[in-house]
C-alpha cells in the first residue's frame, strides 16, 4: 500500500491520521481476477479470494459457543450469578465506521476516484452534535453495496454517512435554516451534493460536501441550536432505527458468522423481532419515558435498545446464551456512547447474562415492570410454564407481549385453577405482517396479555373466599 492510501482526512482535506499499514498494494487487489479487497480484523488490507460471507440476522447459538475458560457458562445457573454485562453506566469511545469496515471479513473496494497527484483518503471525519465530537467514516464500498436497500446486505459506510447527515439535520438540531441547507435545498444542499458525488464517484466533491456539513453544524453548535427536535419525547422511529442499525453494523455484523450456528428446535433458537414490529409493540402497549420494560430472552439486545431509544424508558434484557449476551452488553455500551455524541443525553439500559427463571435481577425488577416482552416462538411448554410462574409477581396492569399465548381468550376461572397464573391474565391477539420477524417473511400473530386480578377477586368474593 502506498502511504497515501491509508490517509484519513478531516473535512478540510488535512491529514488527521492513517489506517494501519497493509502488506499488499491495494491496486493489486483490483487486478486480481477473483480476488477482492478485504479490510481485516487486524487492521490489515489483504487480497482474499472466494465468495463473500453471507450475513443474516436470524441465528442460534449452541450453548458451548463463545464461552471463555475464565468465565464459565455455569455463571448463568444461580440467582446470584446473573452477570451484569453492560449498562448505560458511563460513556465509552464509539466503534467508528472505519473500525467496522476494518473488522469486517467482507470485501471492501475503493468507491471514489481521486484527482491525480492528490491524496486518496480511505476515511473522513464527520462532525457530530456533541461538542468536539466526530466519527471517522470509511469511504470504501462493499463489493455488494448495490444491495444497499437490502437490510441484510453488507455494511455500506457511504450510505451510513449520508443517513447520519440527514438524521442530524432532521432530528438533532432545532434550526430550520440548517435543515434547509442540508436537506431542503434540492439543488445545492449538502445531501444533494453528497448524492451527486457518490453517484459520479467524485471523491473530491464528496469530501467538499462533508466539509460544508461540518462547517454548518459547528456554526449551529456555536449558536446554541443543537438539541433534539422532538423535545423530551423519545426519538422518532426512523432516527431510533438508524442508531440501532449503526450499532448492529459495528458490534454484531463483524461476528455474525459465529452466531449463525444453528441449534434447531431448542429454547435457544435465535430469531429477532424486526424494527417495524418493535415500534408497533411500543405504540400498542403505551411504553413511555417513565415505564420500565424488560425483555426476557433478549438475544443481542436489539429490542431493548430500540425501546430505550424510542421512549427514553428504563429498558432491561436478560439472555442465557454467552455469545449473544456478550454482544448485548457491548451494544448497550455503544448505545450509551452514541446517544451522548448525538446530543441525546444519558439512557437507562441494562443487560444481564443469566437464566430468567433463576436470576435475582429479574426477580428484583419484574414487580416494577410495565411491559415485558417474551419472544417465546420457539420455547417449549415447560419453559412457558416456568415463565407463567414468574408472572405471578407482576403488578396490576403490566402488559406481557409474546409470540405464543400464555392463556386462551376463553379461559374460565374455576375453583380448581383460581390460583393459577392464567387466572390473572387477559389476552388479546394481534396480527403482524410480512417483514416483521427475522425467521419468516410471512405474517403471523402476537399476543398482549394484561395482568388483571379483578376476575379472580370477583370469583373469590362470590364464594366468600377473600
Ligand atoms: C427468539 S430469541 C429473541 C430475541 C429478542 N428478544 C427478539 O425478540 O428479537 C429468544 C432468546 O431467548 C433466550 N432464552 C431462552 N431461554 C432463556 C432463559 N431461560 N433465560 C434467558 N434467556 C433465554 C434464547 O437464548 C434466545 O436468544
Amino acid at each position: 500500500m502506498s502511504p497515501r492510501d491509508s490517509v484519513i482526512v478531516n473535512a478540510n482535506r488535512e491529514r488527521v491520521g492513517s489506517l494501519p499499514p497493509s502488506p499488499r498494494p491495494r491496486a493489486a487487489a483490483k487486478r486480481a481476477p477473483r480476488g477482492s479487497l478485504s479490510v481485516r480484523a487486524e487492521g490489515q488490507l489483504a487480497v482474499v479470494a472466494g465468495a463473500e460471507p453471507e450475513i443474516g440476522r436470524c441465528f442460534s447459538v449452541p450453548a458451548h459457543m463463545g464461552s471463555r475458560p475464565e468465565e464459565p457458562l455455569s455463571a448463568a445457573g444461580s440467582p446470584a450469578a446473573a452477570r451484569d454485562l453492560g449498562s448505560s453506566g458511563g460513556p465509552a469511545a464509539i466503534v467508528s465506521s472505519a473500525d467496522a469496515v476494518r473488522q469486517s471479513e467482507a470485501p471492501y473496494d475503493e468507491h471514489f476516484t481521486w484527482e491525480d497527484g492528490g491524496d486518496c483518503p480511505v476515511a473522513i471525519e464527520l462532525h457530530l452534535p456533541a461538542a468536539a465530537a466526530s466519527e471517522t467514516f470509511s469511504l470504501l464500498a462493499s463489493r455488494s453495496h448495490e444491495r444497499e436497500a437490502d437490510p441484510h446486505g453488507e455494511y455500506s459506510p457511504i450510505s451510513d454517512l449520508m443517513a447520519t447527515v440527514r438524521a442530524i439535520a432532521e432530528h438533532l438540531t432545532d434550526s430550520p435554516s440548517f435543515r434547509f441547507a442540508v436537506c431542503g435545498d434540492r439543488e445545492n444542499g449538502v445531501m444533494r451534493r453528497l448524492e451527486r458525488a457518490r453517484n459520479r464517484r467524485n471523491g473530491g466533491d464528496f469530501v467538499q460536501a462533508v466539509r460544508e456539513f461540518n462547517r454548518l453544524l459547528d456554526r449551529e453548535r456555536d449558536a446554541g441550536h443543537i438539541g433534539p427536535s422532538f423535545g423530551r419525547r423519545g426519538a422518532p422511529p426512523e432516527l431510533a432505527i438508524h442508531i440501532i442499525e449503526q450499532i448492529y453494523n459495528r458490534i454484531v455484523a463483524p461476528t455474525v458468522g459465529m452466531l449463525r450456528q444453528y441449534k434447531a428446535f431448542s429454547n435457544n433458537v435465535y430469531g429477532e423481532v424486526l424494527p417495524t414490529l418493535i415500534s408497533e409493540f411500543i405504540e400498542r402497549t403505551g411504553i413511555a419515558r417513565e415505564s420500565m420494560f424488560i425483555d426476557l430472552g433478549c438475544g443481542i439486545g436489539n429490542v431493548v435498545l430500540q425501546v430505550a431509544a424510542q421512549t427514553g424508558c428504563h429498558a432491561c434484557g436478560i439472555e442465557i446464551m454467552e455469545v449473544p449476551a456478550r454482544l448485548a452488553g457491548r451494544q448497550a455500551r455503544e448505545f450509551e456512547s452514541r446517544m451522548q455524541l448525538y446530543g441525546l443525553g444519558r439512557t437507562s439500559v441494562q443487560m444481564w447474562h443469566g437464566d430468567f427463571c433463576e436470576s435475582a435481577d429479574v426477580q428484583r425488577h419484574l414487580p416494577r415492570a410495565d411491559v415485558v416482552l417474551v419472544n417465546n416462538y420457539a420455547f417449549d411448554s415447560k419453559l412457558n410454564q416456568n415463565l407463567l410462574q414468574l408472572f405471578l409477581d407482576l403488578k396490576e396492569g403490566t402488559r406481557i407481549i409474546s409470540l405464543k399465548p400464555f392463556v386462551t381468550p376463553d379461559h374460565k376461572i374455576s375453583a380448581r385453577n383460581i390460583y393459577s397464573p392464567e387466572s390473572i391474565l387477559t389476552v388479546r391477539r394481534y396480527q403482524y405482517w410480512s417483514q416483521s420477524v427475522s425467521w419468516t417473511d410471512s405474517g403471523g400473530e402476537y399476543y398482549v396479555q394484561t395482568v388483571d386480578r379483578s376476575r379472580m377477586k370477583e370469583f373469590l368474593a362470590k364464594r366468600g373466599m377473600t
